[in-house]
């Protein structure tokens, strides 16, 4: 499996200083940051946008290479995807991960066989890869990863996600219930895909770190474990152990 990536969500930090929050996290041994952008429409909460992005990304190293440190993993929470990428890519995003459900918000309830050129995961991919970042593709607890299978597999790269992101909580809120219904998901990616990068997010921490671990997942979100702990940088290192063991 790819190695770990801990990859503290900045939801949980303290918003009046969040330069100096993702700074200090850094420090203490994270890999990437997790963005949480949150649109009031795909999700029932609002975060913030691209020009609070670009401020703190002054703060943080930019990567020196592909899924290297510093890389801010955007978690676009947002019923327009594909409106935002060049915003955030001049934000200074590196990882532009947007919700499969909202690749088809006109038609959400039944995406199959009905997806227009505007919207459809495989173009937005291609776009966003086109403008020099990763792309990532997230699925809500409701989704199956069947939906996946022919991006993963196709021969083409410029269609295909770097990262696959297993939702382990519904997205809105930070501090949620860690649902292990939703690992059976990453297992079987994990099965198929031995390289992938397969990211968990939603109540992680080091009570739940090993049954996502043992599922596969290797890009390990965590908000309030890491943020509302005593010792941040203790809780990074059992989540990157875990991972590795
Ligand atoms: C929830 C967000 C998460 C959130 C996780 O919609 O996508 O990234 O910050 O928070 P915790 O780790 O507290 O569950
Ligand atoms: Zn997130």
């Amino acid at each position: 499996a790819p190695k770990a990536i801990i990859a503290p969500s900045i939801l949980s930090a303290d918003f009046a200083q969040l330069g100096a929050d993702c700074r200090r996290t850094m420090e203490q041994g994270a890999d990437w940051l997790h963005v949480d952008i949150m649109d009031g429409h795909f999700v029932p909460n609002i975060t913030f946008g691209a020009p609070v992005v670009a401020k703190i990304r002054k703060h943080v190293d930019r990567p020196t290479e592909s899924h290297g440190r510093g890389t801010f993993d955007c978690h676009m929470m947002i019923a327009e995807p594909k409106k935002w990428v060049k915003e955030f890519k001049n934000a200074g995003c590196d990882l532009y991960c947007f919700h499969y459900e909202a690749a088809f918000s006109s038609n959400a309830e039944s995406p199959e066989g009905k997806s227009d050129e505007k919207t459809n995961p495989k173009d937005l991919i291609r776009y966003i890869h086109s403008l020099g970042l990763l792309a990532g593709i997230a699925l809500k607890p409701m989704t199956g990863v069947e939906v996946l299978t022919e991006l993963l597999e196709s021969e083409d790269e410029m269609e295909r996600p770097d990262m696959v992101l297993i939702m382990t909580v519904e997205p809105g809120f930070g501090g949620q219930k860690f649902m292990a219904s939703e690992l059976p998901k990453v297992q079987e990616l994990r099965k198929k895909y031995p390289e992938l990068n397969i990211e968990v997010d939603g109540g992680l921490g080091p009570g739940t770190i090993d049954q996502a671990a043992d599922a596969g997942a290797n890009v390990i979100v965590a908000g309030s474990a890491v943020f509302g702990a005593k010792d941040p940088a203790a809780v990074i290192s059992v989540l990157r152990s875990s991972v590795n063991s």
